[in-house]
């Protein structure tokens, strides 16, 4: 019999709660991240960027936000690793490899990896080139050629100072990548023009810039009780990011300057945009 996701629902308090595995302790474990969602904000950036272009809600676009974030959950819980960032901390609780073991933390992020693509496979409300296109897309972006390939690059540049033309790679790779996927697999859900698909591209690139220079900033400036992870952990590892490279101020200007020029990027759809508006500003200006 085909093992098959559909037909399973989640909720968004507990996104991927329908996964199992036939092994109890993976099974824990994807209940205990599944418990923690985080702030879902690809999600989000799906279904609005949907919504932008339908005018009304995309029925498409939450399999794919579900898809799109059981992709970044898997991305974290390796991140996490001690083979990478070492994090005891996440979404408020122990790191998967924390609360279980490093076996477990990566087979859980393998099979999360599967499970999206999976996903994708499955959503009867999409025809098949629309599918095809959000799997080159999505594949695209946690590839080589994006969030692997960036995450590479993040950890070789540790305890050395690299350009902000290097810097700015490694954060479009690792963090960007997916985030314009997101806002592009919600354009494909909608059959979206060039024109507007093209708009929407400038739009993500530069949030997804924007967001993780953020990210670089919450982790100086903000405390690890809000934050739901170790704040300081960048200075300590000694990690290249936009607050060593271009200092505190630099890098708040420089969110700034990439929040503005998202926003710019959406100016074409004029009042429909602006719940898609909003999220960008939370995403910037946020303490969590
Ligand atoms: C954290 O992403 C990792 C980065 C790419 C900066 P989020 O801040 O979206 O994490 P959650 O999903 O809300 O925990
Ligand atoms: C993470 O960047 C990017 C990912 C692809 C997961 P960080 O390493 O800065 O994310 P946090 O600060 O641990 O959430
Ligand atoms: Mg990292
Ligand atoms: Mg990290
Ligand atoms: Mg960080």
């Amino acid at each position: 019999m085909r093992n098959t996701l559909r037909g399973k629902t989640s909720t968004r308090m507990e996104p991927f709660a329908w996964l199992t595995c036939p092994d109890p302790r993976l099974t824990e474990a994807l209940a205990y991240l599944a418990q923690h969602p985080g702030k879902q904000l690809r999600s989000r950036l799906v279904r609005l960027s949907a919504e932008l272009i339908a005018g009304k809600p995309v029925q498409s676009a939450e399999p794919v936000g579900e898809a799109v974030e059981l992709l970044h959950t898997y991305s974290l819980v390796h991140d996490d690793l001690p083979a990478m960032d070492d994090d005891d901390l996440r979404r408020g609780h122990p790191t998967l490899h924390r609360a279980f073991d490093e076996a477990t933390a990566i087979l859980t992020g393998d099979g999360l990896q599967a499970a999206a693509f999976q996903r994708l496979t499955e959503i009867d409300s999409l025809n098949a080139m629309q599918q095809l296109e959000i799997l080159r897309v999505v594949s695209t972006a946690v590839g080589f050629q994006g969030m692997v390939g960036g995450q590479a690059l993040d950890l070789g540049a540790e305890q050395q100072a690299v350009s902000v033309d290097a810097l700015r790679k490694i954060h479009h790779l690792k963090t960007g990548a997916l985030i314009g996927a997101s806002v592009e697999a919600g354009a494909i859900c909608a059959n979206a023009s060039e024109d507007a698909r093209r708009a929407l591209l400038r739009f993500a690139r530069a949030i997804g810039l924007a967001f993780q220079v953020t990210d670089d900033v919450l982790d100086v400036t903000g405390d690890s009780q809000s934050l739901g992870k170790t704040a300081g952990k960048d200075a300590q590892a000694r990690k290249s990011t936009y607050v060593s490279t271009l200092g505190l101020n630099g890098a708040q200007d420089e969110a700034e300057t990439l929040l503005a020029e998202a926003l710019n990027a959406l100016g074409g759809f004029g009042t429909k945009a602006e719940s898609l508006r909003q999220l960008a500003q939370q995403m910037v200006r946020r303490d969590t």
